[in-house]
């Protein structure tokens, strides 16, 4: 112990590939790594990468290709794979990329500082294992330090709904829940280092298992923590919204206003290929009962246009679909074809229909964001103050409706004020302080 090495992370993906990352940062530091922001400082470089779209794993090896150059004056420096492309390619990484040391798939993240011994005696490490022990309960304590005012929480990892279009099921494995005694520990650890703010985080987060009341159950439980100012959950599936969730959004105070809660398409024909097991009416019905509860509560969403089969009726099902939520905010994105996932094997909508589509979806999706925006002027809003703006004397954060907002004012991090919006642009308000 004792040399001082240093790990650059690179992090793709969601949010979930954000706290792996914190995760393996903190497992290496049982091994003397601590973290650098430059790549060309650093020991050990991790690629923690996303699978979801052809361009996200494509990413990755355009961004080994210049890591090699990084290696060619040092031959000590070590190369990992991590994340959904390491549990999706494995072994063929390693052979395309010669350069690469390591690959470990997402589920094996604990075995890390074993498999960086393994590389300082020269060898190479491959594990994509799913093992049957919970790698969070065999992860490193996470260390003491002062932590930023809002984090991340994986409670939940894993898919079983097999979307006809999506690697997650086959890059994450099987839906685990993390048992609700750790997850609160961890919180109450969080929130003495400075979090007041927590996001708890899974591919289906709502199908969270792991307390007998399930996700409400576990959020009801954290609402008890003290200083726990803020609770927000994502990604959710809409067909495991259940009635105990829905009633936590009407009932629960640090529960915040705003649910991503995907659709994908507004056309039941593609609903159904897609097999998302809900329909266009029935996400509509559930938007409408969350709302009873919270009825200031804004939604956010993703879609993809272009799935193998969507026809313009299709497309015109989901312009209609969104005209009828009014979103706050929204993610689209042209259907990409996943290897191995049984849409790739269908007859594909043609490519420039599909950016005609999402063209049009965006411009739609924008008009709402800023609707949403630009009604917030003249409101009240609690904002948790986070880190400087761009400007001299600016103060930022996030809203309860995640907006991000910033004040002229000198806050310090952490705080919980509320703030008067008085202006919209583009991505942010601006507000005084009350
Ligand atoms: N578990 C989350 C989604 C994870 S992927 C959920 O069910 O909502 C995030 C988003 O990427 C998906 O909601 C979908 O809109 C998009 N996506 C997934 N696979 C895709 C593909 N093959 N092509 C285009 N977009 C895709
Ligand atoms: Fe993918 Fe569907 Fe699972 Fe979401 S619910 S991770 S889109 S398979
Ligand atoms: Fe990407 Fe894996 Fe997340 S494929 S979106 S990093 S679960």
């Amino acid at each position: 112990m004792g040399q001082g090495k240093k790990l650059f992370i690179k992090t793709y993906g969601c949010q979930m590939n954000v706290y792996d990352s914190e995760r393996m940062a903190e497992a290496m530091g049982t091994r003397d790594y601590a973290l650098t922001d430059r790549p060309d400082d650093a020991d050990m470089i991790l690629l923690n990468t996303c699978h979801i779209r052809e361009k996200a794993a494509e990413k990755v090896y355009s961004e080994l290709g210049r890591m090699k150059a990084l290696k060619v004056g040092r031959p000590d420096l070590k190369i990992g794979v991590a994340g959904c492309v390491a549990q999706a390619e494995g072994a063929e990484i390693m052979r395309r990329a010669p350069m690469v040391d390591l690959v470990v798939g997402p589920q094996s993240y604990h075995r890390l500082p074993a498999m960086s011994d393994a590389l300082a005696r020269g060898e190479r490490a491959l594990d994509t294992d799913f093992p049957e022990e919970d790698k969070f309960a065999h992860l490193a304590a996470r260390p003491k330090a002062q932590r930023a005012p809002s984090a991340f929480l994986t409670v939940q990892e894993g898919c079983d709904k097999f979307c006809a279009f999506c690697v997650v099921p086959y890059t994450r494995g099987a839906e685990v829940s993390r048992p609700a005694a750790r997850i609160i520990e961890e919180a109450r650890d969080l929130v003495e280092r400075g979090v007041r703010e927590i996001t708890l985080l899974g591919q289906n987060v709502n199908a969270y298992h792991g307390h007998d009341g399930g996700l409400a159950g576990l959020i009801r439980d954290l609402a008890g923590i003290d200083g726990l100012a803020r609770i927000r959950y994502t990604t959710s599936h809409p067909n495991d919204m259940d009635d105990a969730l829905i009633a936590a959004h009407g009932e629960v105070e640090q529960l915040m206003p705003y649910l991503h809660l995907p659709v994908q398409s507004g056309s039941d024909k593609v609903l159904k290929a897609m097999n998302r097991k809900h329909t266009a009416e029935s996400y509509l019905r559930l938007i409408e009962r969350i709302r009873a509860m919270r009825p200031d509560i804004l939604f956010s969403g993703d879609f993809i246009v272009g799935f193998p089969g969507e026809d313009e009726a299709d497309f015109d099902a989901t312009m209609d679909l969104v005209r009828a939520v009014h979103y706050g905010q929204c993610y689209s994105f042209k259907y990409s074809t996943r290897p191995g996932t049984p849409a790739a094997e269908r007859p594909q909508v043609d490519e420039d229909a599909k950016a005609d589509r999402l063209k049009r979806l965006q411009s739609l999706l924008g008009e709402q964001q800023r609707a949403s925006q630009d009604a917030m002027i003249g409101r009240e809003v609690g904002v948790l103050f986070e880190k400087p703006g761009r400007r001299a004397g600016q103060m930022g954060g996030k809203s309860d409706h995640l907006h991000a907002v910033h004040v002229q004012a000198d806050v310090a991090p952490g705080t919980l004020s509320r703030v008067r919006i008085t202006g919209s642009a583009a991505n942010s308000l601006s507000g005084e302080l009350i």
